[in-house]
Parts: C-alpha cells; structure tokens; sequence
C-alpha cells in the first residue's frame, strides 16, 4: 500500500538547493509555484469577519460562497449557465485532484488519462485507486477504457491554452467513451500575449459543450490570483448530478472546506481588482525572467499563460537544473512533469528582487562558459 507513491520528487532537487545556496547573492528559488505576495487585505478582513465559527461548515458550500462562483463563472469565464447546485469547495484543489478516482468510484485497471507533460497530481489520484494512467493529448487516441480525464488549460508546467475548439473535440471523444472531463483551470485569469486580450475557455463554456455539463467538472483554486495557497480555497463545478454525489461522499468523509474559508471566496471572487494587481506584478516578473531566459540560450515553449516558463537547452534536463544552480537559481527539472524531459521550469511566484537577480545572473553568465 504505502509503495504505491514514490518519495515527494521535490526531494531530489535538495543537492541543487544546497549547491545554489553557496551562491554569494543567496539562492533564488524558482522551483515551487507557491506564492510569495501577501493576501489581499480586503481578503484577510474576510476571514477576520467570519472567524467566529462554532458549528461545523457546509460541505456543499454556502449560499453566499455557491452565489458568488456561479456569478464569477458567468462574469470571468463565459459560463452564463451555472446553477447552485453545480457548484461544490474543496481543500484546495490539489485534494480534489488527487481523490477525484476515488471518489468517483474508479477500479484497478481503469484507465485515466493526463496530457503528455502534466501537473503531478494527476498520477496520484490514479496510483491512489490503482487505476492506469495513460499521458495522452489525442483525443483519438483515448483508450476505450478510459473513465476519467483529466485536462488542464492553461497547463502546468507548459502554459499551454486549449482552445475553445480543442475542449470542444475532448468533450466530443470523452462523451463517446463514457468518461468524466475534469479541466484544472486555475490559471485562467492570467493570460499572457493573446490571452491578453480574450479570456480563456472553460471546459463548461457553451461553446465547448453546447450547455450540456453532464459529466464535466471544472476546478479552480485561489492559490495563484489571490494569493491563498495557505488558505486552501478551491472549488469545483460542472454536472449537477456528480457534484451532489461527491458532495455526499465528502461529507461522509469530512472533507469540507472551513467556514471563514468559503466567506473568504465569496469575497475574492467579487472583487477583480486584486486579481488585477497580481497579473500586473506577475506580467513585469515574466517580462524581465523571459527575457533573460532567452537572452540566455534557451528557447521558451508554449508558456502563454500561468506562472511558470518552460524552457529548454536541448540537454538532459538535470544537466539544466545543475547549471542554474551553479547561478544559484533552482528552477524544477522537466522529468516531473513527463519521461525524459529535456525542459526545466522557471516559476515566477518570487519577489521582483529575486526575479531581478536571477536576470542579473543569466545575463552576466551570458559568454561565460555556462554549459
Ligand atoms: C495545474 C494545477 N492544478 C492544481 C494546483 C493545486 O492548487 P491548490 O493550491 O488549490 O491545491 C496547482 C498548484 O500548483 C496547479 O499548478
């Protein structure tokens, strides 16, 4: 049982975290997408105001937290057809993720499918319910068994965006199969380049699946825009039928999500203004480290929205990851995230001194011997 997951990856970074440590400007971690911005203020008098919280929270979520997603999903995602009863919190969406097959009632030998470089917790919610996994963007190519997919736009660690077409042709395929579409979304507000300019589909928009959410589930999370990772404010919605029984199961299971948490939802996602904020203080980030990245060597893929820059040196990427190091930068190498990656990701989630320094760095090293 307790082999069924290997150690946390990130432990294998830790001889790179010691080596860029030495750096006499000090390290500059780059490898973890955990935010570094304090919470919004308006968001921390939320929770101030309801922590007065005897009684244990709703699972399904309250009124003011269940009217407050529906409304940002029609304001902020194109989804104008949401009810209350489709939408559910979670503990973060990492939790989701990783019990979703469970929850779901997965057995050993179903099929879940990923995209080819995918986030890391897909690959646990099917090693949790011994279910396969299978990393494929095709739809086509799905396997017939295939229960649950999962997709995520923009991507984890690529900053990849599925078009509305793209959804469109997953949902046709995954509708042919039987099977749930569950659509990480949590970087949606923070699109770069084209994505400036319109906003990113949804799974549940209507021009993917012609209102008709049977079967679809889209989760998000207020870690990256509103910068709650510690706050674990998530949420789910999509088919009214699924999120009921999850609903139920979480409540058997309690998995709620705490109360002055779901007031404190309901409060970011009325308010667009510090989401705002964030994406300007992340754009400046991404301007100075992808230029550096560049001016560097590397060539920068997808990337086009989200916090993080995919990049690559043509080499086995731990080779990558030591040469940054020796720079003191610790970026994450590209086999977490597929097999024999030749890619490294470089977060943006560190203070503009340290996403400045990194730039110094890369560009000094530039015509020195660096590889
Ligand atoms: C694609 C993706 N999904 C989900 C999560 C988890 O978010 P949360 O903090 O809500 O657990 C992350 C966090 O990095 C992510 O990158």
């Amino acid at each position: 049982m307790f082999d069924r997951l290997p150690e946390y990856p990130w432990a294998q970074l830790k001889p790179f975290a010691e080596l860029a440590s030495q750096h006499a400007g000090g390290i500059v971690d780059l490898s973890v997408g955990s935010p570094v911005d304090p919470t919004p203020f308006a968001i921390q008098s939320a929770l101030n105001a309801a922590a007065n919280s005897p009684g244990y929270p709703s699972t399904g979520g309250s009124a003011e937290f269940k009217t407050a997603v529906v409304s940002w999903f029609s304001r902020r995602r194109q989804v104008p057809d949401l009810s209350i009863d489709q939408v559910m919190p979670s503990i973060g969406s990492k939790e989701l993720i990783s019990f979703l097959p469970l929850l779901l009632g997965l057995k050993p030998g179903d099929v879940v499918v990923q995209p080819s470089v995918a986030y890391t917790a897909y690959v646990v919610g099917a090693a949790l319910a011994d279910c396969e996994i299978v990393s494929e963007d095709d739809p086509a190519l799905w396997p017939e068994n295939t229960k649950l997919v999962w997709l995520n736009s923009p991507g984890n660690p690529d900053g990849r965006v599925l078009s509305a077409e793209e959804l469109r042709q997953a949902v046709a395929r995954a509708r042919e199969l039987g099977a749930v579409i569950a659509s990480d979304e949590c970087y949606a507000e923070l699109g770069w380049d084209e994505w400036e300019s319109q906003l990113i589909p949804s799974i549940l928009d209507p021009r993917v699946c012609e209102g008709d959410h049977t079967n679809l589930l889209a989760l998000y999370s207020l870690s990256k825009q509103s910068n709650m990772a510690g706050h674990r404010a998530a949420f789910a919605a999509g088919d009214a039928k699924l999120v009921k029984s999850l609903v139920n199961l979480r409540m058997h299971a309690g998995l709620n999500t705490p109360a002055p948490v779901q007031h404190a939802i309901a409060v970011a996602l009325r308010d667009s203004e510090h989401v705002n904020h964030a994406k300007n203080v992340y754009r400046n980030r991404r301007e100075v480290l992808l230029e550096a990245v560049k001016a560097y060597g590397f060539d920068v893929s997808d990337s086009e929205a989200g916090l993080y820059i995919w990049a690559t040196l043509y080499e086995d990427c731990w080779k990558t990851v030591e040469s940054m190091a020796k720079l003191g930068i610790l970026v994450a190498p590209g086999t977490l995230y597929e097999p024999d990656s030749k890619h490294v990701r470089f977060a943006l989630t560190a203070t503009d001194e340290r996403i400045n320094e990194a730039s110094k760095r890369l560009h000094d090293a530039i015509g020195l011997e660096h590889r």
